[in-house]
């Protein structure tokens, strides 16, 4: 990999002006080197660390943590069938199986081609559905062996391209408005035409720049002690105030 494409690159920095931290940004960024190599590479993971100004273990040690992002190449669709309760009463696993007669791998496994990762998944909330499966995170519910098949040869064909990417994209749509956090360095995000005209309370409201690592000024924050020392004590740990429990 040659590092993430221009556009890529600039869709990363403008994640990370979102947030006041930019460590924050992690899993986006994550998740655009995915898209873009279908896996996380070494490389990828090291460019993600130097943008963040992290090491590239503490990188490493985020990617491994989550069940979406892949540290090894995953085929361009990625299989996962459910065999949890609901789906494991409804045929689950004879899915699975069948999945695997189909494919010619064992759960875990890529077919030669590079076509189609498949894996054994926890339940993907489509209970009402089983047995079912997502194929790059698209659900697939009610399915039968025959189904599958009819799955796979559409998937393999490419015609459900539309509904199902390849692996690694999470949305095809790009956000172009309603960002809340600091535009380019030194301007203050500006809310679309009609975000400006609606009423206070309702607008959007955007962070300028700093705001969450500069102190307080003096007088800001002796009027907040006062206001504090006004406020009835409810409990004395951030947890009972936290907790909605009554005493
Ligand atoms: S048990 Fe399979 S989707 Fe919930």
């Amino acid at each position: 990999m040659a590092g993430l494409s221009k556009e890529n690159l600039e869709r990363a920095r403008q994640t990370i002006a979102l947030y006041p931290q930019a460590r924050s940004a992690m899993l986006p960024l994550l998740h655009i080197v995915q898209e873009q190599e279908g896996y996380l590479t070494e490389e990828g993971m090291a460019q993600v660390a130097d943008l963040l100004d992290l090491s590239p273990a503490e990188v490493y040690g985020t990617a491994t943590f989550y069940d979406m992002l892949f540290t090894h190449p995953v085929g361009t669709y990625l299989l996962s069938v459910c065999t949890n309760i609901a789906c494991l009463l409804n045929g689950g696993y004879e899915l699975l199986e069948h999945a695997e007669k189909r494919l010619g791998v064992k759960a875990g496994g890529t077919t030669a081609d590079g076509r189609f990762t498949l894996e054994e998944v926890e339940c993907i909330g489509l209970c009402g559905n089983a047995p079912c499966l997502t194929a790059n995170w698209r659900f697939f519910g009610d399915l039968t062996a025959d189904s599958f098949d009819t799955l796979v040869d559409d998937l393999g064909a490419g015609r459900l391209s539309e509904t199902v990417p390849r692996h690694g994209t999470l949305c095809r749509v790009r956000r172009s408005v309603g960002l809340t956090a600091a535009g380019p360095k030194g301007e203050q995000a500006k809310p679309p035409p009609e975000e400006a005209a609606a009423p206070a309370s309702e607008a959007p409201q955007s962070v300028a720049p700093g705001t969450h690592d500069q102190p307080p000024s003096r007088e800001g924050a002796e009027k907040a002690a006062k206001q504090a020392s006004e406020v009835p004590k409810t409990g004395d740990t951030a947890s009972d105030q936290g907790s909605g429990r009554r005493k």
